[in-house]
């Protein structure tokens, strides 16, 4: 029986344990046997792998982060420590690997693969939604979710208040949450790295709605700006509104998967225990247009991730009004 083995690394997402859940039952309905790394890289160096079993994976398809644990692993950046990942996995007999991660975990992989030839799929995993070559990460839907709540329920607050609300969210370096949220929670200001922006502009609007009715303000700013202090400043000082700043912070990283991160999870699994036992050696799967397809981690890791250029133009109509 061939042996396969999963990880988590770097930022943990909702769909993570769904994705495991199935990665559990797949594996043994293909005859395979699954095994657990515990703790990402960290775990792999530390020899933190165990057999899995159906009775790990019960109740957890409704749960966010992951079962299995996440880490960041300053050691696996070292050759001397991924020969000795390496080595723990051979010592086990296994063959095959599928990691769940973002840009950095798969930069990781890329080294990993060309220094020991493990075969492994890459499962795109990060809140961030910033993996060049796929336009779905797991954990994405579920983070533009709980931002929805959030600013749902703050807008109560500064309808109520007439003030001006600055909400950061997260993202790293990459607006895709902010702009998103943005465009789907009816935000009259949005500002990621990926669009300039000009204030003195933003100000000739702003008062021009303000005298035209407008009460209350919803600003969207992404965390890679950190920018979330001085503009609320600015809505005081130059809008002339009462303002407030709201980090939304890490309960963006949790939370109950929806429906779809649930079925994305699933369906990448699928993907990757195929992609493997098809004897595909180092490859993401990646969603695009509706499709799934495989990228080779080469093609994944040559470019930063960029958003698309339909989703940026209703960005900077959303700011250039
Ligand atoms: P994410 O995968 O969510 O982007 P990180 O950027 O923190 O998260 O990367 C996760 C882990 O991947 C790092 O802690 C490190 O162990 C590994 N990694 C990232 N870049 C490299 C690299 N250049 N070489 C080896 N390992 C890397
Ligand atoms: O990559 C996911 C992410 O949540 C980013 O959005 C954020 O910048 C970062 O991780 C936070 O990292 P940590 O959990 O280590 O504070």
């Amino acid at each position: 029986m061939s042996k396969i083995a999963i990880l988590c690394s770097g930022g943990d997402s909702s769909g993570m344990n769904p994705a495991i859940k199935r990665f559990v039952e797949y594996s043994f309905s293909k005859n395979l046997k699954p095994y657990f790394v515990y703790g990402g890289y960290e775990g792999l160096i530390d020899n933190k792998i165990s057999q899995a079993n159906y009775s790990d994976v019960t109740g957890i398809i409704h749960r966010g982060g992951t079962k299995i644990y996440s880490a960041r692993s300053l050691r696996f950046k070292e050759k001397k420590y991924r020969d000795i990942a390496a080595k723990n996995l051979k010592d086990l007999g296994i063959e095959n690997l599928v990691v769940l991660g973002g840009d950095g975990s798969f930069q990781g992989m890329q080294i990993f693969f060309e220094e020991h030839h493990i075969a492994f799929c890459g499962i795109p995993a990060t809140i961030d939604n910033d993996i060049n070559g796929t336009q779905y990460c797991l954990g994405v839907d579920t983070a533009l979710n709980v931002i929805k709540v959030a600013t749902d329920n703050i807008r109560d607050t500064a309808s109520s208040f007439k003030r001006a609300f600055v909400i950061e969210v997260m993202g790293r370096d990459c607006g895709y949450l902010a702009l998103v949220s943005a465009l789907t929670s009816g935000a009259e200001m949005c500002l990621i790295p990926e669009i300039p922006y000009d204030l003195n502009s933003l100000k000739k609007r702003y008062l021009k709605e303000v005298e035209q009715g407008r009460s209350y303000f919803i600003a969207i700013v992404a965390e890679g700006l950190d920018n979330a202090e001085r503009i609320s400043t600015w809505f005081e000082e130059e809008i002339g509104f009462e303002s407030r700043v709201t980090t939304l912070g890490h309960i963006q990283r949790g939370g109950n998967p929806t429906v779809r991160e649930r079925l994305m999870a699933y369906q990448f699994s699928t993907y990757a225990i195929d992609a493997l036992v098809s004897g595909k050696t180092n490859s993401v799967i990646c969603y695009n247009d509706g499709a799934f397809n495989f990228k080779s981690i080469d093609e994944i890791n040559a470019k930063k991730y960029e958003i698309e250029t339909n989703l940026l133009n209703l960005g900077k109509s959303l700011l250039n009004k």
